[in-house]
């Protein structure tokens, strides 16, 4: 092989490899911005155990799903950690504040595509510990 051919060979294996790289990192980078959950989400399963029981006894199950199927309300699968597209144009993350909300203050957020039907008297109804469980239920449904 000639000297030439082999510097050649050379410049084309550094040129692929740097190609290479870049397509490499410009696609993790590209996950990383569309991720859509903000920091891994962590789950108390004791406490989403209690959440589990108490959306079934305040009938939560009645208008939501956890298995990503429809329902009178979004369904729960998936939602932790996800963007929600609210009537009006804005999108929040669904951290813990924007789930406790939703349970305690329905109406001040309502999901786009969604009627502003969920009873509003979960406040009244529920400690601060009942929905803070119902939160770490709807968490350990995020994947
Ligand atoms: C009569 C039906 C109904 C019941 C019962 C109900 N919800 Fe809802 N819920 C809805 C609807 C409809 C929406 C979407 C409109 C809105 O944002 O308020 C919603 C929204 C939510 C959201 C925000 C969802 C999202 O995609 O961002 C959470 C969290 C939630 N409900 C939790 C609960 C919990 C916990 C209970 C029980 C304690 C409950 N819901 C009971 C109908 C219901």
């Amino acid at each position: 092989m000639s000297s030439w051919t082999e510097g050649a060979l050379a410049l084309i294996i550094v040129v692929g490899l740097g190609l290479g790289l870049f397509l490499f990192t410009g696609e993790s980078l590209g996950d990383g911005a569309t991720g859509t959950t903000q920091a891994p989400i962590t789950v108390d399963p004791e406490a989403a155990a209690r959440g589990q029981t108490l959306a079934q006894e305040q009938a939560c199950l009645n208008c939501h799903t956890t298995d990503g199927g429809a329902g009178s309300g979004p369904t729960w699968k998936g939602l932790a950690g996800s963007v929600r597209p609210l009537v009006g144009g804005e999108e929040v993350i669904a951290d813990d504040a924007y789930l406790f909300n939703s349970i305690v203050a329905p109406s001040s957020q309502i999901v786009e595509g969604y009627e502003d039907l969920m009873p509003d008297f979960f406040a009244d109804q529920l400690d601060e510990t009942q929905v803070d469980d119902l939160v770490e239920y709807i968490k350990s449904l995020a994947t």
